[in-house]
């Protein structure tokens, strides 16, 4: 197959890539989008402070724009991401306790609302953990330690009908307490019966020419605990092409990884720009981890 797109859909996988509106005007970014990937995130556009800029007063304009690009172009939509400690707009900042635990509930079931039934799966929590596998100290963890399930739970009585995705960093390393702690999470919420469906891992790699340690036995490993896994916002450090073929492998590798998603088209528009991580250059040509990712799906 001669795109991203097409070549992981012949092992029936998607290759996403985040999307941002105010590019959408840009001819040469939405037709490399258009042309390579089969899945679309919102770089920044349905997250908490985008959604909802004032308590009660929702605004979907970008996120939608988004939506509508992608879906008109068959492709499909991953939502990013409901609950956060970052990108909170002021007012939800200032919250703690049970006000901010009904502010959490009231904003995933506000949102979800608006996408019900459109979208593949949405991030219903994002980054909750410290690299040692503790919990992060976060206005949302201060309103108790259940607040994940709280919003797994409130996700799907909300859609039913998408998935439910816990999204991290720095949990590809199997021996690193950040993805054991993470790792335990999910096994506790599957025995216990708490609503997830996958994980993502971010795969923001740094440096270096070969995977995080274990990188696919992390996948496996989380796959068996019963859930999908996805590789949710990948850019590599000058897109070291043994990485790229390497993360693409892990992923074709292991069953139930459904999906790669890259964070951004072109080096030019990554939020890591100065580490020139992507897959297109600024000129949106293929570069060489291109043709590694082709190759290996
Ligand atoms: C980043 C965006 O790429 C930037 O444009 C924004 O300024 C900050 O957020 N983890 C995530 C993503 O889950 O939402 C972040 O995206 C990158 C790290």
């Amino acid at each position: 197959a001669g795109t991203l797109g097409a070549a992981a859909a012949q092992s029936g996988r998607y290759f996403g890539t985040a999307i941002a509106a105010n590019r959408l005007g840009d001819s040469t970014y939405t037709t490399i989008a258009g042309r390579e990937f089969n899945m679309v995130t919102a770089e920044n556009e349905m997250k908490p402070e985008a959604t909802q800029p004032n308590r009660g007063q929702f605004t979907f304009s970008a996120g939608d724009q988004i939506y509508n690009w992608a879906t008109q172009r068959g492709m499909k939509v991953r939502g990013h991401t409901l609950a956060w400690h970052a990108q909170q707009p002021g007012w939800m900042q200032s919250l703690g306790g049970s006000s901010l635990r009904q502010a959490m509930i009231d904003h995933i079931n506000g949102v979800m609302a608006h996408y019900k039934g459109k979208l593949a799966a949405w991030d219903v929590v994002n980054e909750a953990f410290n690299e040692d596998g503790s919990r992060r100290q976060s206005n949302l963890q201060s309103t108790g330690n259940d607040w994940i399930e709280v919003a797994f739970r409130t996700a799907r009585n909300a859609d039913p009908s998408t998935k439910l995705c816990y999204n991290d960093y720095n949990i590809e390393n199997w021996s690193y307490g950040k993805t054991q702690g993470v790792y335990n999470m999910i096994r506790d919420f599957k025995s216990r019966g708490v609503p997830i469906d996958c994980v993502g891992l971010q795969t923001h790699f740094t440096g270096g020419s070969s995977l995080p340690g274990n990188f696919q036995t992390t996948l496996s490993s989380f796959a068996a605990l019963g859930v999908d896994v996805a590789l949710t916002e990948v850019d590599v450090t000058n897109s070291s092409t043994s990485q790229y073929a390497g993360l693409t492998q892990a992923c074709l590798n292991v069953a139930r990884c459904i999906g790669i998603t890259v964070w951004g088209v072109r080096d030019s528009d990554s939020w890591r720009a100065g580490e020139s991580p992507l897959l297109f250059d600024n000129g949106g040509n293929k570069k060489a981890a291109y043709t590694s990712v082709l190759n290996a799906l």
